[in-house]
């Protein structure tokens, strides 16, 4: 087996997911914002040390995708912060795209940027301790969106941001994120999103990217944040499963879920249908982001000196939703352990 492969299965197996606290500067200074907290360098060190310093680390998080940022950082006990990480026996990860920039020729649309200079800032993070990557793509879906220059264009972007991180000894994380916003049906999510995802292969074998050495980190099928379709848990694995079933390559160790916008119970219930209806031999885990920081965050808010009881909060949460990689979650838990 690849030392890749084996990396990406230390990240995802044995029911265990990604922890996303890659937010960059501005988007963590939404979140601080939205709870009332300042959003200084050392606040956004405090929470994120806090969350990577709790029990469930170990058993719950085979990775964390940092930010640059906090990568460079160290904890108030002197670790640098990929250590703190990988004492817990959690791989350090890292956010790589320099973010989602006007498309020219398609302006409601986006391209990712951070090409420029990627091999060398790879070299950087490897010696930082990373050993895992994260570039995210975006579309939004409308009667003509997702263009074919926006999947063609960040498919390409996708590939070759790929192929320098595993030339680099790292392992890829592919994130075609097909955006909540808008009123469209799951049936619209799961055509566009089908699209997307098959385009991004086409391009990541022309690029000759092991598969084997990837993570694919997709959404859910579900309809759009505004419309008025509600479909049950079950059918959203059931679309789910059958868009990635039909779209991915079957070397591709496993599937790591953004949440996107859904709640933290809406991600968690999801996976685990996911789960149990997964008639592939992916694994399908989370790498989640806002659905597994949400609680802990408002929490920690409340009294940033109370380090323990966000950590309960954290730690109900990633067991929550280990539970659910492993198709273990159900209601009665939820309310049970909280
Ligand atoms: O790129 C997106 C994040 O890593 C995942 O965040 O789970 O809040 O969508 P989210």
């Amino acid at each position: 087996m690849s030392e890749l492969n084996n990396i990406a299965l230390k990240v995802i197996g044995n029911g265990k997911g990604i922890l996303a606290a890659d937010e960059s500067t501005g988007t963590m200074t939404k979140r601080l914002d939205s709870v009332n907290v300042e959003s200084s360098s050392k606040n956004r060190l405090i929470f994120r040390e806090t969350l990577f310093s709790s029990e469930s680390m170990k058993n719950c998080i085979g990775g964390v995708i940092l930010y640059d940022e906090t990568i460079k950082q160290s904890s108030s006990s002197g670790k640098k912060i990929p250590e703190l990480i990988s004492d817990s026996n959690a791989v350090p990860g890292i956010k790589v795209d320099t973010g989602a920039k006007v498309l020219a020729n398609s302006r409601e649309e986006k391209i990712t940027e951070g090409l420029d200079g990627l091999r060398e800032r790879l070299k950087e993070y490897y010696k930082l301790g990373a050993r895992f990557t994260k570039w995210r793509a975006v579309y939004i879906i409308s009667k003509n969106y997702p263009s074919k220059l926006s999947i063609i264009s960040n498919a390409h972007a996708l590939a070759r941001y790929a192929a320098l991180v595993q030339e680099s000894g790292m392992v890829p994380i592919i994130e075609p994120e097909v955006l909540m916003d808008g009123n469209h049906t799951a049936e619209d999510c799961y055509k566009k999103t089908s699209e997307v995802i098959k385009k991004c292969f086409e391009e990541l074998i022309i690029h000759k990217v092991d598969l084997k050495g990837t993570i694919l980190k997709p959404n859910m099928i579900l309809p759009g944040a505004n419309s008025k379709e509600k479909i049950p848990s079950e059918e959203i694995a059931k679309l789910t499963v059958k868009c990635l079933k039909d779209s991915v390559p079957s070397e591709v160790p496993g599937i790591a879920f953004l949440s996107g916008g859904q709640t933290e119970t809406e991600a968690t219930e999801n996976l685990n249908s996911i789960n149990n209806n997964n008639q592939t031999n992916f694994i399908m885990t989370y790498s989640f982001g806002r659905a597994l920081q949400q609680s802990a965050l408002k929490f920690w808010s409340k009294n940033i000196k109370d380090i323990k009881g966000t950590q309960t909060t954290f730690n109900h949460r990633a067991n929550m939703c280990s539970l659910a990689a492993q198709g273990k979650w159900s209601q009665n838990i939820e309310t049970q352990d909280n």
